[in-house]
C-alpha cells in the first residue's frame, strides 16, 4: 500500500486531501498539520520522514497571505522556499516522490494567452518570488518531483474569496470588485482529485499547471457566487484595479494552460462554475 504524507494538512488543499482520502482506502495517508510538523524546521522534517517513511510527500504547506508577505519577506521565504528544499532533501534520502504546489503568481500577468509551463516567469511580489524559489529548489533537490502551479484556490474549508463574497453579499447592499484581473478559480477539491489521480497512475516528474476550466474576472466570480447562492440584495460594482489598491500587485492575466497535466494523466477538469456550485452546496448544507 502506498504511504502518503501530507504536510500543511490543516489548510484548504490539505483539508480537501483529507476529505478525499476516505474514498481511497487502498492509499495510506498521514496528515501532518503545522502543529505536528513545522516544515521550516529542517531537522524536524528529516526526523519526521525518518519516523514516517513515505512513498509520496504532498506539500500543502505555504505562506499564502500575499499582502502581508510584502512586509514579512523572511518568514514567507522560510515557508515557501526553504521548507520545500528540506522536503526535497528528505524525499531524496528516502527515495520518495515529492508533490509540491505552486502558484500563478510566478508570472507577471502580461500574457494574452494562457500560460504554459515553459513560459518565462517574472513574479511581481514577495509571495510569487518565494514560491518560484521553492519550485526551483524542489525540482533541483528531488529527482522524483512533481510541481503543480494552481490559481485562485477556494474551498469550503478555510478563508477565501468565495466565502468573503458570501458574507459581504449577505451583509451589504453594495460591493466593489475588480474586473480587470482575469484568471481561473480552482476548487481545492478538484486539485486534490487531480493529485490523487496522478498518484494512482504513477507520478511523471516535472512541472504542471492545474486550475479549473474557463476564465473569469474577480467581478464575474463575485457575481456568480451571489447568483448561485440566491443573494439578490447586494449590488456588485465593477472596479478598476487602481480603484482597489492592495499592498501586493496582482497579475492582470493569470490563466494557466492545463494541456500537459490533462494529457499526461488523462484527467477531465470541471468548469469553474460547476465546481463553484458544488462547493456552495456544501457550504449551504453546513449552515
Ligand atoms: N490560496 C490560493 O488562492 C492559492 C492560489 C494559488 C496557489 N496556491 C498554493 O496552493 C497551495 C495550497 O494553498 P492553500 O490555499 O491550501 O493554503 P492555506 O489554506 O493557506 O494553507 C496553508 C497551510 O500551510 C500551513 N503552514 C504554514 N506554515 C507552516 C509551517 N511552517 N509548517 C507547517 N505548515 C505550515 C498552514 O498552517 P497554519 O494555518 O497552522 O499556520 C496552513 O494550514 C499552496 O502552495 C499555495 O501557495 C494557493
Amino acid at each position: 500500500m502506498k504511504q502518503i504524507v501530507v504536510t500543511g494538512a490543516g489548510g484548504q488543499l490539505g483539508s480537501e486531501m483529507r476529505c478525499l482520502s476516505a474514498a481511497h482506502p487502498d492509499l495510506e495517508f498521514d496528515f501532518a498539520d503545522s502543529s505536528r510538523l513545522d516544515v521550516t524546521d529542517r531537522q524536524a522534517v528529516l526526523a519526521y520522514l525518518d519516523a514516517h517513511p513515505a512513498d509520496i510527500i504532498v506539500n500543502c504547506a505555504a505562506y499564502t497571505a500575499v499582502d502581508r508577505a510584502e512586509d514579512d519577506a523572511e518568514a514567507c521565504r522560510r515557508v515557501n522556499a526553504l521548507a520545500p528544499a528540506y522536503l526535497a532533501e528528505a524525499a531524496e534520502v528516502h527515495g520518495a516522490t515529492l508533490i509540491h504546489v505552486s502558484t500563478d503568481y510566478v508570472f507577471d500577468g502580461r500574457n494574452f494567452r494562457p500560460y504554459v509551463e515553459t513560459d518565462a516567469t517574472c513574479p511581481a511580489t514577495v509571495y510569487g518570488r518565494t514560491k518560484l524559489e521553492g519550485e526551483r529548489r524542489v525540482l533541483e533537490g528531488c529527482s522524483r518531483a512533481m510541481v503543480v502551479r494552481t490559481s485562485w484556490l477556494y474551498s469550503s474549508y478555510g478563508n477565501n474569496f468565495v466565502k468573503t463574497m458570501l458574507r459581504l453579499g449577505r451583509t451589504r447592499s453594495e460591493l466593489g470588485v475588480v474586473f480587470d484581473q482575469v484568471g481561473t478559480p480552482t476548487y481545492a477539491a478538484d486539485l486534490a482529485c487531480a493529485l490523487v489521480e496522478s498518484i494512482r497512475q504513477g507520478i511523471v516528474p516535472g512541472l504542471y499547471h492545474f486550475s479549473d476550466e474557463g476564465v473569469c474576472s474577480w467581478y464575474d466570480l463575485a457575481k456568480a457566487v451571489h447568483r448561485l447562492a440566491g443573494i439578490t440584495t447586494c449590488h456588485v460594482r465593477p472596479l478598476h484595479t487602481d480603484e482597489y489598491p492592495t499592498r501586493a500587485c496582482r497579475p492582470h492575466y493569470s490563466v494557466l494552460d492545463k494541456t500537459k497535466i490533462k494529457q499526461t494523466y488523462g484527467i477531465a477538469i470541471p468548469h469553474w462554475e460547476a465546481s463553484l456550485e458544488a462547493c456552495l452546496k456544501i457550504l449551504n448544507s453546513q449552515e
